[in-house]
């Protein structure tokens, strides 16, 4: 792992050797997305396989199902997280989704008002990379610094590795007719977890911005030479997510 702000994170999160980091995964930058970053989000989901849309929605939505949900997503209520490739392409998505506990299936699981439901879903290609961990964990400490005590999730008890991520993380697992729901217990904010958050999210948005530069370089020096110019770019000029 080459990037010094990635090194810095990792040893805030823990003491990791060199030797230890040169066998992890890539490091992931998980950026806090504004409403601006909707036609990102709509690729993101549309390119999911139908399978895939199964699991992330609990049914087979079509296209425009998908542009709904897209445009119905409450930015103001809820907390919407991205992981962007080289390309400002999401690679992955976490959509957190607050709600009054008395709307929820697990209003006897807390004390608190609110509760918390996540939702993910990673491109087929950046899967094993640790990107959905990455989501879930940045999710939870979101949830730790906006107390809320509970962390939800429903998914199909099928869904092997949404199973194994949500056991790694400590959820409780309840199954039922093929669904299960998985709770997490979210321990109180402190300073050092406000600090670690705001970290982050600086740290994810230098990484942006640098991606954004670099891209609208590439564009330009495509525009003046000639050179890898295509008749229609499939990014576009970068939203400020
Ligand atoms: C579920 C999903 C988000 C995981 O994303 P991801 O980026 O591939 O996940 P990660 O790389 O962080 O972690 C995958 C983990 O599952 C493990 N895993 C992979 N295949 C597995 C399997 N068949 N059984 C058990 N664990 C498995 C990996 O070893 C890894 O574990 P580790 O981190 O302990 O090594 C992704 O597969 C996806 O988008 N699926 C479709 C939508 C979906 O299911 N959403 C969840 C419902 S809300």
């Amino acid at each position: 792992m080459s990037n010094p702000l990635a090194r810095l994170l990792k040893r805030l999160r823990g003491s990791k050797t060199e030797q230890d980091e040169r066998q992890e995964k890539p490091h992931v930058f998980v950026k806090e997305l504004s409403p601006r970053s909707r036609r990102h989000l709509l690729r993101h989901f549309l390119a999911l396989e139908e399978k895939d849309r199964l699991l992330r929605f609990g049914s087979k939505l079509s296209d425009d199902m998908v542009t709904r949900y897209v445009e119905g997503i409450n930015f103001e209520r809820d907390t919407v997280f991205g992981v962007y490739d080289r390309r400002l392409r999401l690679l992955g998505v976490g959509h957190l989704a607050f709600a009054p506990k008395e709307a929820t299936r697990i209003s006897g699981a807390t004390i608190k008002p609110v509760v918390a439901e996540f939702g993910v879903s990673v491109s087929a290609a950046a899967r094993g990379l640790g990107v959905g961990t990455r989501l879930f964990m940045r999710a939870a400490m979101h949830c730790r610094n906006a107390d809320v005590d509970t962390l939800y999730m429903h998914c199909l008890s099928s869904n092997k590795v949404m199973m194994h991520i949500a056991k790694k993380a400590g959820m409780e697992i309840h199954r039922d007719y093929g669904e299960a729901d998985a709770y997490l217990k979210i321990k109180p904010a402190n300073s050092a977890t406000v600090f670690q958050e705001a970290l982050e999210e600086q740290v994810a948005m230098l990484d942006y911005i640098v991606k954004a530069n670099f891209k609208a370089l590439l564009k330009w020096g495509a525009r003046v030479t000639g050179i890898g110019a295509r008749k229609k770019d499939d990014g576009a000029p970068p939203p400020a997510a």
